[in-house]
């Protein structure tokens, strides 16, 4: 379908959504693309979704129902210029970064820069806006330990806020869902090229393990077990015996139990067999970290 504009000059259109997502599953929608905040108000004004890095997404075969909105224009934007007033020798304050910035292109410029605090999130290929979400991160640093204001926008309009006004914890920012993270301030540690530079690379190591193959990161959540301690779900999906169980093209990756693959060709109902599988076999219960649209 060709692209239509909107009142306010959107771009619409109807679009597969496997194309967007790291797993490459999903279904049509249709798609806002949207530049400034009165094209996304506008597209706020009937059901929506929004789309990030599609880096953590099962999306349903049939697509969702719902507008889809992608960040673009100014969402898209990154000012790195320090603030003046807020910022000090051991503390960077940048201008407004856009919720639909990619994260790894932006680590590459603040490592340049020598500018820490958000090193730790080394190799999360999403936008900017779904990090922030997902308080995304790994065992080095997580996403809320890099910001100093974040814009939301609702169906009611814009607003700022903190971090510490946020219940912000492992894996989630708190921010409910379809409040739309468009931009952030970052909260920065003035530091050099070198030192950051060393600090992603000792993040980058843990990954060494993980698949190449097309997917969207961990399914569940590490969880929390009577004695408080944190395991790995991959380390419990590995020793119930089920790396490599295969349901038609999606794959338990043999590599990492929590990672599940896309051998070519999955659907969104081989991806779910295997979630189920893992449920009933895992004796502790595990909590998603995989969005399922719808
Ligand atoms: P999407 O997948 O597009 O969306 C995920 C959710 O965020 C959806 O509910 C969506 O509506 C919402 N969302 C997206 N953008 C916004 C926005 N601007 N405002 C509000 N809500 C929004 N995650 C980790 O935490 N640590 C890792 O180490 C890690 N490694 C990964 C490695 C690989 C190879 C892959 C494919 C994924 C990995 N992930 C990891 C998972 C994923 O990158 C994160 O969950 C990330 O936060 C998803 O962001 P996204 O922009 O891709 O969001
Ligand atoms: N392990 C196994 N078998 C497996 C998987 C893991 O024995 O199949 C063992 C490893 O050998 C290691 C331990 O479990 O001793 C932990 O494994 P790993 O270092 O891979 O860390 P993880 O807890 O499984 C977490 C994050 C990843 C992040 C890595 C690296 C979660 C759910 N996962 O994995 O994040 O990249 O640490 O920091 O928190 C994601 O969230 O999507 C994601 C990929």
């Amino acid at each position: 379908m060709t692209a239509l504009l909107s009142r306010t000059g959107a771009r619409v259109e109807r679009l597969p959504l496997a194309r967007y997502t790291t797993l490459g599953v999903g279904g049509e929608a249709e798609v806002w693309t949207v530049q400034d905040h009165a094209q996304l108000l506008e597209a706020m004004e009937a059901p929506y979704r929004i789309l990030g890095g599609g880096s953590n997404l099962v999306i349903a075969d049939q697509g969702v129902p719902e507008r889809v909105i992608r960040l673009a224009g100014q969402f898209a934007a990154t000012d790195l210029t320090p603030d003046p007033h807020l910022s000090t020798s051991d503390q960077i304050v940048t201008g407004w970064v856009g919720g639909g910035v990619p994260l790894p292109g932006l680590l590459r410029k603040l490592q340049r820069l020598g500018l820490g605090n958000l090193e730790g999130t080394v190799g999360i290929p999403a936008q900017l806006g779904g990090a922030i979400w997902m308080n995304a991160g790994t065992r080095y640093g997580e996403t809320f330990d890099g910001l100093h204001t974040l814009e939301i926008v609702t169906p009611e309009g814009a607003r700022q806020v903190t971090p510490d006004e946020l219940p912000w914890t492992y894996r989630s920012s708190g921010i409910p869902r379809n409040h739309i993270v468009t931009r952030a301030r970052l909260n920065l540690r003035p530091s050099t090229p070198e030192t950051v530079l060393d600090r992603m690379q000792a993040a980058d190591v843990a990954r060494k393990g993980q698949p190449k193959n097309r997917t969207p990161g961990c399914a569940f959540k590490n969880p929390t077990l009577e004695d408080g301690q944190k395991v790995s779900a991959g380390l419990l999906i590995d020793r119930a015996g089920l790396k490599g169980m295969q349901a038609g093209q999606a794959r338990i990756a043999p590599e990492h139990g929590n990672f599940i693959v896309n051998l070519g060709g999955a659907t969104a109902t081989d991806v779910h067999a295997l979630l189920q599988l893992i449920r009933e076999r895992v004796p502790v219960p595990l909590e998603l970290e995989y969005e399922l649209w719808p």
